[in-house]
């Protein structure tokens, strides 16, 4: 068969992910597939499977990032590589991650069965803790791997439950032998679905990122004083809880009073003892700020803590701010983004250029290799919840754009 006439399996894409959304299923239809849980490594076992059976070359580094390797007639030059992540939010999607990942693997089984020899070796990818919900910062895997986070910071990092990155990936067993260092990489290429609106409301079927916006994650800890709430008057309480109610709100402000052109939110919250009747002595929020604008993020942060400041000093009640994690904006490279879109109209597929807003590991792939996305309409523009969706047909066209797109670069000599 002629390369250029070569087309995904849609049927087996659909069961694949089919089979992996039993992995960690949720009663809402979605599935609960934390980094580094048993649902993580029963997930990352069936992928294993999977990739012995096309005879791929497996490795395992020691983020426990997972590589497939299928070598092409010139080993020696740099590689086309392509995935994403196995891992989800809480109750979270069936797509999310997966679809990059088994859309990766419905790739490499295409160009198997019909043995393609490519020029360059092609590897397929799955990324530890891409979505940093339950151990932060988010894209671990790929940030070390890339060099641009230090290992031994990421495997001390824990949940909420104390417990480190490093001995969860030891106890599941995906704590491998080789160094996680990046190598010479050709092309990178990541088929994710978009999360978002836009692709559902333009009427388009591929989305074609021209890179993704900058992440920046914050924690914020206040300290009030726990009273029982009956005989405690309200003159002169320190209440943590009312302190973040402020707060908070001032973050969602944020945007606004920058001039737009970003987005801001606090996602998640602790509050202790969390006891109806004890006024809150403590808690704890974040703060995620994305723009495609670095010093904007930065700028709006400044404003937050002067915010914050006034807000706990009204309330009496001290607040300890952390810097968490910050990753910039990252454009992708111009003639894989052109070739995305390309191949996406050679097969007859509309198309939108756009910009991510949601964090990918093509964010730090791309600091150290050509990396471009391709994105599939969500439908309702629903993500990171269990109604998260996108249809067989857009699965199976978004794995088209990403065989011939790969198939492209590893040809190239
Ligand atoms: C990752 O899913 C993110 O956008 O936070
Ligand atoms: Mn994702
Ligand atoms: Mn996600």
């Amino acid at each position: 068969m002629e390369v250029k006439n070569l087309r995904v399996n849609g049927q087996r894409l659909k069961f694949t992910l089919e089979m992996m959304a039993k992995i960690g299923a949720t009663a809402g239809g979605g599935v609960h597939r934390l980094a580094l849980s048993d649902e993580d490594k029963q997930a990352r076992g069936l992928f294993l499977e999977w990739l012995k059976e096309i005879d791929l070359v497996v490795t395992v580094d020691e983020m426990g990032n997972i590589f497939g390797k299928r070598d092409g007639k010139r080993p020696n030059l740099p590689t086309v590589l392509t995935g994403s992540h196995i891992d989800s939010q809480p109750q979270g999607g069936r797509f999310d991650g997966i679809l990059g990942v088994m859309g990766a693997l419905e790739v490499l089984r295409t160009i198997h069965e019909n043995h393609i020899e490519t020029e360059r070796p092609v590897m397929i990818v799955n990324w530890t803790n891409e979505e940093g919900t339950r151990f932060p910062p988010a894209m671990v895997g790929s940030g070390v791997w890339a060099g641009k986070l230090d290992r031994d910071w990421v495997y001390d990092q824990a949940d909420i439950q104390g417990k480190k990155l490093g001995g969860e990936l030891e106890r599941i067993g995906y704590k491998g032998q080789q160094p996680a260092r990046k190598w010479p990489v050709h092309a990178y290429y990541e088929l994710h679905i978009e999360q978002g609106p836009i692709l559902e409301k333009e009427g388009k079927r591929v989305g074609v990122p021209k890179g993704i916006l900058g992440l920046n994650w914050y924690d914020v800890y206040i300290e009030g004083k726990a009273n029982q709430v009956g005989p405690t008057p309200m003159e002169g309480r320190n209440d943590a809880l009312c302190t973040a109610a402020e707060m908070i709100l001032k973050v969602n402000e944020l945007p606004m009073r920058m001039g737009g052109n970003m987005v801001a939110t606090v996602g998640e919250i602790h509050n202790f003892p969390n006891s109806r009747n004890i006024i809150p002595g403590r808690v704890h929020f974040t703060v995620d700020i994305r723009s495609w604008d670095d010093d904007l993020c930065l700028r709006a942060w400044e404003e937050l803590k002067k915010d914050f400041g006034r807000i706990s000093e009204k309330w009496g009640c001290p607040v300890k701010l952390v810097e968490t994690w910050r990753i910039e904006h990252a454009p992708f490279d111009e003639k894989l983004v052109k070739r995305v879109g390309e191949t996406a109209k050679y097969l007859g597929f509309s198309t939108h250029f756009m910009v991510s807003g949601a964090g990918h590991d093509a964010s730090y792939v791309n600091q150290v290799a050509p990396t471009a996305m391709i994105f599939v309409p969500s439908i309702g523009g629903r993500s990171h919840v269990e109604v998260e969706n996108t249809k067989g047909e857009d699965c199976e066209a978004g794995a088209n754009v990403l065989l011939h797109c790969v198939l492209q670069s590893a040809l190239e000599r």
